[in-house]
């Protein structure tokens, strides 16, 4: 997909300022410093669109990418960082449950795990909630320009073991660095904002 126009809208930090529902969304969700905002970068081709954290846990918004005046990329802010309170990881829960659960925009969540090591146990439970709540998932493994081209395939099982992943949910190697997964990511992206459904239930 070619992207001509991106702007971030808006970020959230209390549903109120959640944008009108009106454009199809697709969400990022991952640990913090996974690569969420790189992957927003790599994809729009915007290299300054989304911030690259140097800390990790900086983002605590909902960030609202819209692309092409089309639809929505949401930078959802990363987890199983440890260094905040937990009061505060509690008031991201919530608000990251209500969005996930409530927007009817909603269309597809690209949930990201690092493709160097299994999923830990914050990324199994991330996982588990999204398919318990039947959310539309793909999964990209991260930074795959760190692996050679022959770990992919060991990498890509043992995430898809640990996860308990069901053959029908994609895991898309994808590298910010070099691009690759791009074509494959969009080419999901598009599947489902071309479903024509208006709402997820
Ligand atoms: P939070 O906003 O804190 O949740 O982090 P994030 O998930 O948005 O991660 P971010 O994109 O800020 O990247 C974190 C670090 O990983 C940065 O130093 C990036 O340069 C690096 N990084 C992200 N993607 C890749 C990748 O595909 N390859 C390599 N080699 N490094 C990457
Ligand atoms: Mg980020």
């Amino acid at each position: 997909m070619r992207v001509t126009h991106s702007e971030l809208v808006i970020s959230a930090a209390h549903p109120a300022q959640f944008p009108e529902p009106r454009l199809p969304e697709v969400a990022l969700a991952g640990r913090s410093n996974v690569g969420k905002s790189s992957l927003i970068n790599r994809l729009t081709g915007q290299r300054h669109l989304a911030r690259i954290s140097s800390q990790p846990g900086k983002t605590r918004q909902l960030n609202f990418y819209r692309i092409n005046r089309a639809f929505y990329l949401v930078d959802v802010p990363g987890y199983g960082y440890a260094k905040v309170s937990r009061a505060e990881r509690q008031r991201w829960g919530r608000l990251i449950e209500r969005y996930l659960l409530e927007r009817p925009t909603l269309r597809l969540v690209l949930l990201l795990v690092d493709l160097r090591h299994p999923p830990t146990a914050d990324d199994r439970t991330m996982y588990d909630w999204l398919a318990y709540h039947r959310i539309p998932l793909c999964v990209v493994g991260t930074k795959a320009d760190k692996l050679s081209r022959g770990q992919w395939d060991r990498q890509v099982r043992q995430a898809r073991e640990t996860l308990g992943l069901p053959g029908d949910v994609p895991l898309v190697p994808f590298s910010a660095e070099t691009g690759v997964g791009r074509d494959e990511l969009w080419a999901r992206i598009r599947e489902q904002l071309e479903d024509k459904r208006e709402s997820r239930s």
